[in-house]
């Protein structure tokens, strides 16, 4: 890197003066095949390319690389599963022995450059070797989240086409064993896609059956692969697809290119959470999610740390001090998590004093991001560790942090309920309804002025149309973060709610959209509303009520359950949806539209205004009514 900036300040302002030259300079961190000498092209913006005339592959600069470097034994991975009771440790010499060869175990079933590869896995070391063997066949794999049901996995299969399923025969939570492959089965039968091939891993705890022709196991596939080179990729060629939820029951393909992520990942690893080549790294989260994406695989990965991959909870596995076990046995330098995972740990062990038990002193920092972090559980994780808490704020889209606190850059003062500032390469603002900025303090939609940095997605899987729809129509050359907010004075970022129907449940996004879909498809049902009420623990969940049909004369218990059991089977487990009130009535507005705010403020008992486009006032008692009955709105 040949930037002389040292302060956050210059750094941002030199990254939005000249964004090309600014990432261009970050790019000579990396190896690439053919060197780049454009920094991005915004002639066609915003489908922005970053470092257009530039080839590289990512699975070298992940491993290859870092051997060829000396780095072969030192361990890429560290893998602890307490739900297995087992351990592995893999360096990084072996590690690109495994992902060369499935990379030509997946070559022998056809798997070709640009070609997808669906990888639906619970957290092994197996499910990274997936994705970096995509990687570097130049293939775009397709992670789908283990927590999702058959259907979500169809409408993914059917939206990527993949030309390989990569899967397990299980999952392991706490309290049972998921059977991924009856949801992979049932998954291929929903979907009008053809899969020819699907590779099953075997585990010990439950062995699937294998389909004869198209399923494989993980095992007889790499006994007898050979290895495959890195296949040099243009810099824009896809890395990956990741599906997040939208506002319809239509997950959106979020695509990331090779180069720019390569870049921008690297670069946050050192710029934003101060880490060298060689520190342990652990990014508590799962590969299903951007997250772990960015921070279990590939940033880790390209900075020749060791990334920790775990396979537990922060709770049960088995009990409220398994994080801090986690971090003295590894002696992990940074750790990431979801502040749901500190409210859960602190749920059982009010004071902390769990945390007495284990030497944390290899402990530098924690960060905190995937929902608003509450100032209590920042204070108590600040108090329990010791060392800073870092609230940063960061989406699927972007695939890195677009507002934190940069430690590898300056530590800024932080200031609690505030992911703090924007991070260079992004000009973060705040626009009212008519697209105007608003004073400083002032709550309005947080927007990004284009261009957004390297490694931040540049289309949305077939479907260009929704991609400028979605997030570039309402604001002109501005990327619209949905999210709501403000800036204060001192240029510090307040994240407050979405201004969609994404909530945020564990950590987790989902589409409110989504699960209305789901209930509207009851027989019964004849109207229905979701919304995401606070929650403790979870940070949200979501509330359904329902309208039925006339004549409809069944017992609202027996609908409820198995209105209960759709949304799990439809959407799957994660969506933790089990409150559901049946109504006579949704408050409207005159023009039709359904009231969801003031909803979401009587179930949150938060103070609300009575909206003036109100059809009929009277029915917010009897909703209230409904809500408390099913604990909401001050019920027990
Ligand atoms: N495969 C199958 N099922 C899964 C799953 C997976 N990969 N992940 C979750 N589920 C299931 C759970 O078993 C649970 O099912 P249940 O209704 O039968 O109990 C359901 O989905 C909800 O799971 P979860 O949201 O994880 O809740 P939980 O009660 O099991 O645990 C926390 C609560 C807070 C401990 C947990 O959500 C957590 O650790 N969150 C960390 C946040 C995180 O990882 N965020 C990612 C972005 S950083
Ligand atoms: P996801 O795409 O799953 O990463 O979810 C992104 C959304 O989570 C954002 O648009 C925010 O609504 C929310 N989010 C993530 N991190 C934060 C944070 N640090 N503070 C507030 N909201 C956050």
């Amino acid at each position: 890197m040949t930037g002389a900036a040292t302060t956050y300040k210059q750094q941002h302002s030199e990254a939005q003066t000249d964004p090309g030259r600014f990432w261009l300079e970050r790019a000579a961190a990396a190896d690439w095949t053919r060197s780049p000498t454009i920094g991005v092209d915004q002639s066609r913006s915003p489908f922005n390319r970053w470092f257009p005339d530039g080839e590289l592959n990512a699975c070298h600069n992940a491993l290859d690389r870092h051997v060829a470097a000396g780095r072969g034994e030192q361990a890429a991975i560290l893998y602890d599963s307490p739900v297995t009771g087992s351990k592995r440790q893999i360096s990084y010499a072996e590690l690109t022995d495994e992902v060369a060869r499935f990379a030509g175990a997946l070559a022998s079933f056809g798997v070709d450059k640009g070609d997808r590869v669906v990888i639906y896995m619970p957290m092994v070391p197996e499910a990274i070797v997936a994705m970096l063997a995509c990687a570097r066949l130049g293939a775009v794999h397709s992670v789908v989240f283990g927590g999702f049901a058959a259907k979500e996995l169809a409408v993914r299969v059917d939206d990527s086409q993949p030309a390989v399923i990569v899967s397990a025969s299980c999952g392991i939570e706490p309290n049972r064993t998921v059977a991924y492959k009856p949801l992979l089965d049932e998954a291929l039968e929903l979907a009008t896609h053809r899969v020819a091939t699907c590779i099953i891993l075997q585990r010990d705890a439950l062995q699937a059956e294998l389909l004869d022709g198209r399923d494989h196991a993980w095992q007889s596939v790499m006994s007898t692969a050979s290895a495959a080179p890195c296949v040099p990729v243009a810099s824009t060629d896809p890395l990956y697809v990741l599906y997040t939820s939208g506002t319809t029951g239509q997950p959106k393909g979020v695509v990331r290119d090779t180069g720019g992520t390569v870049v921008s990942l690297d670069w946050t690893m050192s710029a934003l959470y101060d880490a060298e080549p060689g520190d342990v790294y652990w990014a508590a989260s799962d590969i299903g999610w951007v997250v772990g994406h960015s921070y279990i695989v590939y940033a880790p990965l390209l900075n020749g740390c060791t990334s920790v991959l775990y396979e537990g909870k922060p709770v049960g596995t088995p009990d409220a001090g398994a994080f801090w076990r986690v971090i003295e046995e590894y002696k992990v330098k940074i750790l990431f998590t979801a502040p749901t995972a500190c409210r859960a740990i602190k749920k059982e062990d009010p004071t902390g004093s769990l945390a007495g038990n284990y030497n944390l002193s290899s402990l530098k920092s924690l960060f905190l991001a995937g929902e608003r972090c509450d100032p209590d559980t920042l204070d108590w994780a600040g108090a329990t560790l010791g060392v800073p808490v870092i609230d940063h704020w960061w989406q699927t889209e972007t695939g890195w942090a677009i507002a934190a606190n940069p430690l590898g850059i300056e530590a800024l003062p932080v200031k609690s309920g505030s992911p703090s500032v924007a991070m260079p390469g992004y000009d973060v603002q705040v626009l009212d309804t008519n697209g105007q900025p608003v004073t400083a303090g002032d709550i309005g939609s947080i927007v990004v002025k284009l261009p957004l940095p390297p490694g931040t997605f540049t289309t949305l899987w077939n479907a260009e149309e929704r991609y400028v729809s979605a997030y570039f129509s309402r604001f002109d050359g501005y990327y619209e973060t949905g999210d709501a907010g403000y800036i204060d004075s001192d240029g510090y970022i307040y994240v407050m709610a979405r201004t969609d129907d994404v909530i945020n449940v564990a950590g987790h996004r989902l589409s409110t959209g989504a699960m209305e879909e789901v209930l509207a498809a009851h027989p019964d049902v004849a109207e229905c509303a979701v919304m995401g009420a606070a929650d403790q623990l979870k940070g949200q969940l979501p509330v359904g009520l329902v309208i039925l049909n006339a004549g409809v004369d069944r017992p609202h218990d027996e609908i409820r359950d198995e209105l209960i059991a759709r949304v799990r089977k439809e959407i799957g487990p994660v969506a933790a949806f089990k409150s559901v009130a049946v109504v006579e009535r949704l408050p409207k507005t005159r023009s039709g539209k359904i009231l969801r705010g003031t909803l979401r403020a009587i179930a949150d008992q938060k103070e609300w205004n009575m909206p003036a486009t109100i059809e009929d006032p009277s029915v917010l008692d009897e909703v209230t009514e409904k809500l408390q009955a099913i604990g909401y709105a001050g019920g027990k």
